[in-house]
């Protein structure tokens, strides 16, 4: 099997084809910390794409509850121990390596999914859920779950009380029970686990955009991609016997959509989001493969200059594109089996943020228009406090996003403007 180079990971590893990379990469980043689960996303995306006979079950865009809830349930614990089974205590990272442009969380010297695979003679490791691991696409929402209680449930259903959950050893200062919601749609990863398990090859990602798409016509619905993908996005369609997944709203990106007059645009899932959680952009891939610096990018600045979003379960491999600003209130031994060993750094970033990322936040959900670009206009210093013991300071500074052409798309200031509504227009006088 060919060696290709995971930045995420810090190291080389296997993966079944050579490497090559896209112009540009579909990119996202969701701050979990803002989500209500109000779920507008994932029925934006089920009243554009999912609606039609065989499609009832699918969810290309889902919110689960964490720790216990996941689509399908506990696809994140399994994959965890079918890699630790092949693997027992080795899935440790070294962060002694410091912080590199190629290795920014440090070495991951366990295994991932192409290792473990290797291993057992597949492309990667992976398995196809139930029906029945389907059937609840938010089983136990809201439910605030104690470490205790969700060991004991977890054991309820038949899996193992050892690994992961015991191995965060994680619990709250205050109390022991927390809950936060997972965004989920297909990572659009570089090297994906569906594409490498496809004995038919139906599977590409495509080289302007980095998108991965399953060509319906060479689908013969063998659903290697449903068991090794770790995140569990592809799904497959029993009227139609192929597998279909999230196409990154394709046709939006590629500026068909008539509101945007040709440029790009984010997908329904980003534009309907109503906690304004969810960016989405394009990030342009350097001739080595890594993310060409971009430092006015708003996603660049966010996940490679701050490193306050981070990728799902980057020690499976996959190199997803889809990042998170990990959630405050989870036991941080939680949050570390989540998203690797960033964890500490971008939840410091985001409490006590830094007089750009604040400005540069409020471009979440400021345009349906792809941002390309930021730019910051300081305004005056309108509040001061320590938080944790660190001084905090708010200007209200603009931001400006431009979209692909360079036009401005978006303008807005930190502070929240208040408009007062005049007495002729107010109801009850
Ligand atoms: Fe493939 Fe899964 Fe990655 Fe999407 S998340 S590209 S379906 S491996
Ligand atoms: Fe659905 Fe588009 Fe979101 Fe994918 S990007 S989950 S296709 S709305
Ligand atoms: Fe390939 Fe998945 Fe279809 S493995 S043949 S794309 S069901």
């Amino acid at each position: 099997m060919p060696e290709v180079y995971n930045w995420q990971l810090g190291r080389k590893m296997l993966y079944p084809y050579e490497e090559r990379h896209p112009k540009w990469q579909f990119t996202f980043v969701f701050n979990i910390n803002r989500c209500l689960a109000c779920q507008t996303c994932s029925m934006a995306d089920k009243s554009t794409w999912l609606f039609s006979k065989g499609q009832e079950y699918m969810w290309w865009n889902n919110v689960e509850t964490k720790p216990y809830g996941g689509y399908p349930q506990f696809y994140d614990v399994k994959i965890t121990q079918l890699i630790e089974q092949v693997n027992p205590g080795g899935q440790v990272w070294n962060v002694r390596v410091g912080r590199k442009h190629h290795a920014p969380y440090g070495v991951f010297e366990g295994m991932t999914i192409f290792d473990a695979g290797a291993k057992v003679g597949q492309a990667a490791i992976g398995y196809i859920p139930t029906d029945q691991e389907w059937r609840f696409v938010n089983i136990y929402e809201d439910t605030a779950t104690s470490m205790r209680a969700l060991v004991e449930g977890i054991d309820k259903t038949g899996f193992s009380r050892d690994e992961p959950w015991k191995m965060t050893g994680s619990s709250l200062p205050e109390h022991e029970t927390f809950f936060f919601y997972l965004q989920r749609i297909c990572n659009h990863c570089t090297y994906p686990g569906c594409l490498a398990a496809c004995p038919r090859k139906a599977i590409y990602k495509r080289p302007e955009d980095g998108i991965v798409l399953i060509d319906q016509n060479r689908c013969r619905g063998y659903k290697k991609c449903v068991e090794q993908c770790p995140y569990k996005k592809p799904m497959y369609r029993g009227t139609t016997r192929v597998s279909e997944k999230c196409i990154a709203c394709y046709p939006r990106i590629e500026g068909k959509d008539p509101l945007t007059g040709g440029e790009p645009m984010e997908t329904r899932c980003m534009a309907a989001c109503v906690g304004k959680i969810r960016m989405q952009s394009l990030v342009r891939i350097g001739e080595d493969g890594l993310w060409a610096e971009d430092r006015w990018h708003p996603l660049y600045y966010a996940i490679r200059v701050e490193q306050v979003a981070l990728p799902l379960y980057p020690q499976w491999g996959t190199e997803p594109n889809g990042y998170y600003i990990p959630p405050r209130h989870s036991p941080r031994g939680y949050a570390r089996q989540m998203f690797g060993p960033g964890v500490d750094n971008a939840i410091e970033k985001y409490l006590v943020p830094s007089r750009e990322l604040l400005a540069v936040l409020q471009l979440w959900r400021a345009s349906q228009q792809i941002i390309f670009r930021y730019d910051v206009i300081p305004g005056p210093k309108v509040f001061e406090t320590q938080i944790h013991g660190k001084r905090f300071e708010m200007y209200n500074d603009t931001v400006l996003g431009f979209n692909k052409s360079g036009k401005e798309v978006a303008r807005i200031q930190v502070e929240e403007p208040i408009y007062i509504r005049p007495a002729e227009r107010v109801t009850w006088l």
